[in-house]
């Protein structure tokens, strides 16, 4: 086990880069394999959840390897993918392998993936159910993995209405609906990450997004696109810069810039929220690359003020919820935040994990099975330090290293190893612009 002490720091100064963004670094793999020819990959997110995505790969028959400065993914199209010789283990992550299902489940392979003691206690019913639709045979562990695919040869198009907002749920749906001779239509009730339909596009395929005024997205996407490799340049991640970011806001005088991040508007929903608080937030050299937005992220100490986070807004800043709730610790009054209940599904009951932890520090939260209140303190100062266990969660043990930043007495994060899952340099970088963090 792996601990992290984290203690009272000064003012955090400097300019950092956060690692590739960990949705668009699975995608890529992901897409590369569905192509035709060579997908080369700049910055791609070497971290435990990627690397268990590019090993199942591997595994399935594709032809994957480093060069000095891209890794190259060698692909004949989805009819390449074969039975793998073993069970495929996805480690931690849920888009790993939620989006695996949806690659070989019309592939007319069988393939079975297992996970971690946190994977395999995730919900795939969400996505066992529109696959099913596509005539694909699964065997489940009551709805939780392991699981069996059975692919079929030439699914059945899938049209599915999804209650949830989410973006490994329209993956997964997505990347089914290539081996498919029709159109996958799919609907989601609030916009989530649009990364996959932006590739999708990028290497050739015929796919339409519709927006309507409440919020609702509509996606078609034509069956057997002729995708051909392209070469992308994968930006620095939004969620791993909140962590940072929200040390800044937080932390008395300091000011740093993160450069070269995703800026997404289906991503930022961290950065509005705390704009609205009050902080300051400042987005510059925005251009384009890989179809995707990316700038410079300049964030400085500010006096915060508590708000009600719209629930449209829940989508764009799923992962951010645990670094905002500490946010929400330093500003003045309350902060309120509802229809979060997706968020009891993540790598720990985050609902419960942020709520239980903060109160043992003394801090005002409440909770529902969809909801957290947070009233703000500033003078909370425990006499000792407190521990906390990350549960094999990377966004609790980061969110909770940062509040320790602001704790005479410190924190203590046990099993923080899983931080390698989504940001192997935290420790590094965030010990580059001051934090006072000890192993
Ligand atoms: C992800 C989508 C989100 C997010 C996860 C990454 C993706 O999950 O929480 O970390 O890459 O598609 P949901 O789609 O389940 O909300």
């Amino acid at each position: 086990m792996v601990s992290i002490i984290s203690i009272k720091s000064k003012k955090l100064t400097g300019e950092i880069l956060v690692p590739g963004d960990k949705s668009i670094s699975h995608r890529a793999l992901i897409l590369g394999a569905c192509a035709l020819g060579k997908t080369t990959i700049e910055n791609l997110l070497e971290s435990e959840d990627v690397m268990s995505t590019l090993n199942a790969l591997k595994a399935l028959g594709i032809n994957i390897k480093k060069n000095q400065k891209f890794w190259e993914v060698q692909s004949n199209g989805l009819g390449s993918l074969r039975n793998p010789d073993k069970i495929l283990n996805l480690g931690n992550s849920g888009t790993g392998v939620r989006l695996l299902m949806g690659l070989v489940s019309g592939c007319n392979i069988n393939v079975s993936f297992i996970g971690d003691e946190s994977l395999n206690t995730r919900p795939m019913k969400r996505v066992i159910i529109p696959l099913e639709q596509s005539g694909t045979e699964i065997l489940s562990n009551d709805f939780h993995l392991p699981i069996t695919i059975k692919g079929t040869k030439i699914p059945i198009p899938i049209k599915y209405a999804s209650a949830l907002s989410s973006a490994q749920v329209k993956s997964c749906v997505l990347l089914n609906g290539l081996t498919s001779t029709g159109n996958t239509l799919y609907s989601e009730p609030v916009k989530s990450r649009d990364h996959t339909e932006r590739m999708l596009h990028y290497m050739g395929a015929e796919i339409h997004s519709k927006d309507f005024s409440n919020g609702k997205n509509e996606i078609s996407l034509k069956g057997l696109p002729n995708l051909r490799g392209k070469h992308f340049v994968i930006p620095n991640d939004p969620s791993s810069a909140a962590f940072p970011a929200a040390a800044a806001l937080i932390i008395p005088d300091s000011e740093i810039r993160i450069k070269n991040v995703c800026l997404n508007n289906l991503r930022t929903g961290f950065y509005k929220s705390v704009i609205e608080m009050g902080g300051f937030i400042k987005f510059s050299n925005k251009k384009s690359v890989s179809g995707e937005f990316v700038g410079d992220i300049h964030v400085k100490y500010s006096k915060l003020k508590g708000i009600v986070v719209p629930e449209k807004r829940v989508p764009s800043m799923i992962d951010e919820f645990p670094i905002f709730c500490i946010v929400a610790c330093f500003a003045e009054g309350e902060t309120v935040m509802t229809g979060i209940e997706d968020l009891r599904n993540k790598e720990s009951d985050r609902i419960e994990e942020m709520v239980n932890n903060l109160k043992k520090f003394g801090y005002c939260v409440k909770s529902s099975s969809n909801s957290i209140s947070i009233i703000g303190n500033k003078n909370i100062k425990p006499k000792k330090e407190i521990i906390i266990d990350s549960k094999f969660d990377h966004r609790i043990a980061m969110s909770f290293l940062c509040l320790g930043l602001l704790m005479e007495n410190g924190i203590k994060v046990e099993n923080a190893e899983t931080i390698s899952t989504s940001f192997p340099s935290f420790y590094d970088t965030m010990t580059l612009i001051g934090a006072n963090f000890r192993k």
